[in-house]
C-alpha cells in the first residue's frame, strides 16, 4: 500500500537514491513491512542443514551492508542474502551507475561493489543476531574482492574467516561484471585454486558452523563454458551454485538510450535466459549439486518455472523495485496453487520436473 503511495516519487529520483531514501525507510521502520501471512507448509525445505520457511529469497545487492535483514525477512522472505561485502570500503563506480527501465521491468547496473568494508559489515551482522526476538529466516553472505586485488585469494579467504562463523551460507561472487577481471575466475585455471583455497579456509576457521559455500555465475557463459564450469565445481567439494547474476547481454527490444548504459542487465529481460541456464546446469550436473535460481523472477509462475528447471530456492531483486513488497507476499501465497494445479505434494518434488 505504502508502496504505491511512495512509487512514482521514487521512481522520478535517480534510482539509487530512491534506493538510498528506501533502506532509511526500512531501518527506520517508517515502512512497515507486509503482513505475510504464515508459510505454507508444502514450501518449507531443507538444505545444507538449514530450513527455509518458503524458498523464495532476496538477492545480492539489495542489501550491500547488511542494514535490513530484519525487515526484509519480516516482509516474507524465506531467506535474504547480503552483500556483496569486500575487505576495504570502496566507493564503486562514479553514479550515475543504476537505470531502470519501467516499460520492460528492467536495470542496468555498474556499480562495482561500493559498500562500508569488512569491519562496518561484521558490526551490523553482529548486531542483527543480537536482536530479539531474532526473526527466522536465513541469512546468506555474499562476498567479493576489492577493485584492484590482483591475489583473489587473499580476499575471500580473508572474508571466509571473518565473516563465516556468521552465515548460514556464503556466496563466492566471481559474476559481477562491473569488477575489471572478476568474471575471469570463473575460467578452469582460476576456478579450482581459489576454490580449494576458500574450502581449506572454511576447514581452518569455521568447522563448528561450516557454512555451504555457494558460487555465483554469470548467465553469459556459452555451452563449453557452462559443461566445465559444472563439471570444475563438482570436482571442487562445493555445496552449491547461485544461476544467475546480471547479463551483459542487450536484447533487442530494449530502447536504445537504455541499452546503451555499460553494466549487468537484470529484470524481466533476464527470466529465460536465466532459467534455461538454470535447466542445462541440472542436467549436465544430474541434480547434484542445489541451485539457486534468480533473474528476472517477478510473479510466482517465474519462479516455479525455476524451481522445474531446477532450482531448489529463488531469490528475486529487480522486481521488488517496479512491484514493491506485496510481490513477496503474493509469490509465496501462489506458489502452493502452482503446486496444488500439478499435483505436487511439496515444492522439492516440482525441482527439475522440467529439466
Ligand atoms: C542494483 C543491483 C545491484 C546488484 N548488486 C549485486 C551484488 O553486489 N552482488 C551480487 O552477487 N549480485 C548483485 N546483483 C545481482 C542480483 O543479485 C541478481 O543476481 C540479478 O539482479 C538477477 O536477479 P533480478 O533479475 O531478480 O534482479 C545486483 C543487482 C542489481 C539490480
Amino acid at each position: 500500500m505504502l508502496f504505491n503511495l511512495t512509487k512514482p516519487v521514487l521512481h522520478r529520483m535517480d534510482p539509487e537514491t530512491a534506493h538510498g531514501l528506501t533502506l532509511k525507510g526500512l531501518q527506520t521502520g517508517l515502512m512497515p513491512s507486509c503482513a505475510h501471512g504464515q508459510n505454507d507448509a508444502r514450501l518449507k525445505t531443507t538444505l545444507w542443514g538449514r530450513t527455509f520457511q518458503n524458498p523464495l529469497g532476496l538477492a545480492a545487492g539489495f542489501d550491500k551492508n547488511a542494514q535490513v535483514i530484519t525487515p526484509m525477512l519480516s516482509m516474507g522472505f524465506g531467506f535474504v542474502e547480503v552483500g556483496t561485502v569486500t575487505p576495504k570500503p570502496q566507493d564503486g563506480n562514479p553514479r550515475p551507475r543504476v537505470f531502470r527501465d519501467g516499460s520492460h521491468q528492467a536495470v542496468i547496473n555498474r556499480m562495482g561493489f561500493p559498500n562500508d568494508g569488512l569491519d562496518v559489515f561484521r558490526r551490523n551482522i553482529e548486531n542483527f543476531l543480537k536482536t530479539t526476538p531474532r526473526p527466522q529466516g536465513v541469512v546468506g553472505i555474499n562476498i567479493g574482492m576489492n577493485k584492484g586485488q590482483e591475489e583473489p585469494a587473499v580476499d575471500y579467504c580473508m572474508l571466509v574467516h571473518a565473516l563465516g562463523n556468521y552465515a548460514d551460507y556464503l556466496t563466492i561472487n566471481i559474476s559481477s561484471p562491473n569488477t575489471p577481471g572478476l568474471r575471469n575466475l570463473q575460467s578452469r585455471e582460476n576456478l579450482l585454486p581459489l576454490l580449494e583455497s576458500i574450502l581449506n579456509e572454511r576447514a581452518k576457521s569455521c568447522a563448528s558452523n561450516n557454512p555451504p559455500v555457494l558460487v555465483k555465475l554469470a548467465p553469459d557463459l556459452d555451452d563449453t563454458q557452462l559443461e566445465e564450469v559444472a563439471d570444475n565445481l563438482l570436482q571442487s567439494g562445493v555445496d552449491g551454485v547461485i544461476l544467475t547474476n546480471t547479463t551483459l547481454a542487450r536484447p533487442d527490444f530494449l530502447p536504445e538510450s537504455f541499452a546503451k548504459e555499460t553494466g549487468g542487465l537484470s529484470g524481466k529481460p533476464l527470466t529465460q535466459k536465466s532459467t534455461q541456464i538454470i535447466r542445462k546446469f541440472y542436467a549436465l550436473t544430474e541434480g547434484k549439486l542445489p541451485i539457486i535460481g534468480a533473474g528476472g523472477v517477478s510473479s510466482a509462475q517465474d519462479a516455479y518455472e525455476k524451481i522445474k528447471a531446477g532450482a531448489s530456492l529463488v531469490q528475486l531483486y529487480s522486481a521488488l523495485v517496479f512491484q514493491g513488497p506485496a510481490l513477496v507476499t503474493n509469490i509465496v501465497k501462489e506458489l502452493p496453487i502452482l503446486l496444488e494445479k500439478d499435483d505436487y505434494s511439496h515444492i522439492s518434488k516440482a525441482v527439475g520436473q522440467s529439466a
